[in-house]
C-alpha cells in the first residue's frame, strides 16, 4: 500500500521532506480522554494490549487527535520477557510487576527463545491497524532494547538505580550474556513478524542505558543493539538510549538509521558526534508541554532550527506524561507541522 504520509520514512532515510515529520512517545495513552474510554472496555491495561481490536483502536487516536505523522503500534515491552515464560501484571499506578524473576543459570536454560508466532495478538494489532489506517501515515512497531529487557527479568518491576540488574552483571558476567543472547534472538525473530506484519519502521527502547557505565554499556547492551540493527534490513529502525550520552560516538557505528536524543543530550554536540548519516529524533523535554503555549512554540522552534532542515524527526526526549493537557501537545505538533525553513 503506498503511504499518503511519509515523511516519516523518508526523514529516517535521510531524504529531503518539504517539513519535519513528528511524532510522541507515549502519544497513545491517558493523554487522551478517548483512550481512557476505550481502556474502560478492558479489565485493565494488559487485557487491552492483548485485545487487536482495541489495541487498533487507541494506536489511531493521536493521528486523529493529534495529528501526528506516524502510529505507533499500543502494546508494551514487556510482552517480550512473557513470551520467553516470565508473565508480567501491570499495576495500577504502580507499574509493571513479574512473579517470577530470573535468578539462576536453570532459570535462563528454562527460558523460551519467542517466536513472532508466541505474539500472535500483536502481529493481528499490527495487521487490524494497517488496514484502518490505509495509508494515512507509516506504523512504528518497536521492542525494547536486550539490556531494559534484562533489567525487568531480574529486578521483576520498576526501580530507581536498577542496582540488582546491574549488580547481576558484575557478579554473572557470563550468565548475564547466556541471558541477552536469548533476548536478542527473541527479539529478532518478533521483529522480523512486526515487519511482516506491516510495520514500516521499527525503533529500539533502551530505556535504562542511562544506568550502566560507558564499559558496561558498550559490552551488556551496544554490542546486542548492534546485532539486532545487523539483523533488520527490510525497513529503517530508529535506536533510542535514554541517558546514553556517553555512547554517542559508538552509536553513530550501528547499522540503523535513526538515532533518538534524549533533552539532556545537546543537539549540535550529538550532530558533531554522531556524524551528517544518522537522521536524529527528539529531544524536547516533556515537562516544556507544561508551560504555557507560547512559550511552547517558542522552544519548539528553537528546536527545529538547532536541529535543521534534513535529517530529523520531531519528538520528545522521553514518553509524554499522563497530566500533560491535550492541547499543549496538540501545540506542539502544530508548531512543527506549520514551520517552515527558508531555504
Ligand atoms: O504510545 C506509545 O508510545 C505506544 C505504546 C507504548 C507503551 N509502552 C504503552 C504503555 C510503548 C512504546 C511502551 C514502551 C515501554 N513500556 C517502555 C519503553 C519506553 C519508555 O518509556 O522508556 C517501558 C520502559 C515500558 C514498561 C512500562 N509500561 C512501565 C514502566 C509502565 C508503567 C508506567 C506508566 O507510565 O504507567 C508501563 C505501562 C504503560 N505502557 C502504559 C501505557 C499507555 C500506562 C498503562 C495505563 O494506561 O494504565
Amino acid at each position: 500500500m503506498i503511504l499518503k504520509n511519509d515523511l516519516l520514512l523518508r526523514a529516517a532515510r535521510g531524504e529531503k521532506t518539504e517539513r519535519t515529520p513528528v511524532w510522541l512517545m507515549r502519544q497513545a495513552g491517558r493523554v487522551l480522554e478517548e483512550y481512557r474510554e476505550v481502556r474502560k472496555k478492558a479489565n485493565d491495561f494488559k487485557q487491552m494490549v492483548e485485545m487487536p481490536e482495541l489495541a487498533a483502536q487507541v494506536t489511531i487516536q493521536p493521528v486523529d487527535i493529534l495529528g501526528v505523522d506516524a502510529a505507533i503500534i499500543f502494546s508494551d515491552i514487556l510482552v517480550i520477557p512473557e513470551a520467553m515464560g516470565l508473565p508480567y501484571k501491570m499495576v495500577e499506578n504502580r507499574g509493571p510487576w513479574f512473579d517470577k524473576v530470573v535468578e539462576n543459570e536453570k532459570d535462563i536454560q528454562q527460558l523460551h527463545i519467542a517466536q513472532a508466532e508466541d505474539l500472535q495478538y500483536v502481529m493481528d494489532a499490527i495487521k487490524l491497524t494497517k488496514k484502518e489506517l490505509n495509508g494515512r501515515v507509516p506504523l512504528i512497531g518497536f521492542a525494547g532494547a536486550p539490556w531494559t529487557i534484562l533489567s525487568y527479568m531480574i529486578e521483576g518491576k520498576g526501580s530507581k538505580t536498577f542496582s540488582k540488574a546491574k549488580k547481576f552483571l558484575y557478579t554473572q558476567p557470563l550468565l548475564a550474556h547466556q541471558l541477552l543472547e536469548k533476548i536478542t534472538q527473541s527479539t529478532i525473530n518478533y521483529l522480523k513478524g512486526q515487519v511482516a506484519a506491516g510495520a514500516d519502521i521499527l525503533q529500539l527502547f533502551d530505556s535504562w542505558a542511562g544506568v550502566l557505565s560507558p564499559s558496561q554499556y558498550a559490552e551488556f547492551s551496544l554490542k546486542y543493539i548492534s546485532r539486532i540493527c545487523d539483523a533488520i534490513s527490510e525497513v529503517p529502525v530508529i535506536v533510542f538510549a535514554k541517558g546514553a550520552y556517553f555512547a554517542r560516538t559508538e552509536m553513530s557505528k550501528l547499522n540503523c538509521n535513526v538515532i533518538g536524543l534524549d533533552w539532556n543530550m545537546d543537539i549540535a554536540e550529538s550532530r558533531k558526534l554522531i556524524g551528517d548519516k544518522k537522521t536524529l529524533q527528539g529531544n524536547m523535554d516533556p515537562c516544556l508541554l507544561y508551560a504555557d503555549f507560547a512559550t511552547i512554540k517558542n522552544e519548539t522552534e528553537k528546536m527545529l532550527r538547532a536541529f535543521g532542515p534534513s535529517h530529523h524527526i520531531a519528538n520528545l526526549g522521553h514518553g509524554l506524561y499522563p497530566d500533560i493537557e491535550r492541547d499543549k501537545v496538540r501545540c506542539f505538533v502544530d508548531t512543527v507541522k506549520s514551520f517552515r525553513f527558508n531555504v
